[in-house]
């Protein structure tokens, strides 16, 4: 139900329980990735992430599974990495588990807009 409301009723439930992507991408992500152009950390910088083919930021340090992947971010593959990114990309260097549907929804939908 959460998914369908972000997705399509937004105007219509846009509540103070509804997770805030902008929040949880400072708190589990913005340490190790900036929205900032040029920009890397540990982890490769995320701004324009949507379209963009996996591992294919000049500059950022990937792991090879994730070079080999053949991956372009979407909703959808950005959905499945973030829930278990290891289980998408074995060998990947990124760990970080989203296990919270609605947590990983607001963040795919704050960083399409970055
Ligand atoms: C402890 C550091 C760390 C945290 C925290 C972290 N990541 Fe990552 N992330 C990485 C690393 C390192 C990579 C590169 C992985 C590889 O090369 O296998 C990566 C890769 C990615 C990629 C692929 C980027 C590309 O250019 O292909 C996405 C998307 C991503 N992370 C999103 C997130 C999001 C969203 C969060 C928060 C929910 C997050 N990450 C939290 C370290 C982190």
């Amino acid at each position: 139900m959460a998914f369908v409301c972000v997705f399509v009723f937004v105007p219509f439930c846009a509540g103070a329980d509804e997770p805030d992507g902008e929040k949880i991408f400072q708190s589990r992500c913005g340490s190790c990735h900036s929205l900032e152009n040029g920009r890397n950390k540990v982890g490769p910088h995320l701004s324009e992430i949507i379209g963009r083919r996996a591992a294919s930021i000049n500059g950022a340090t990937y792991s090879g599974a994730l070079k080999d992947s053949g991956i372009v971010w979407d909703a959808g593959t950005l959905d499945t990495f973030l829930s278990a990114p290891q289980d998408m990309v074995p060998g990947s260097r990124m760990r970080l588990k989203i296990s919270s549907p609605t947590q990983r929804t607001a963040i795919i939908s704050y960083l399409s807009n970055q």
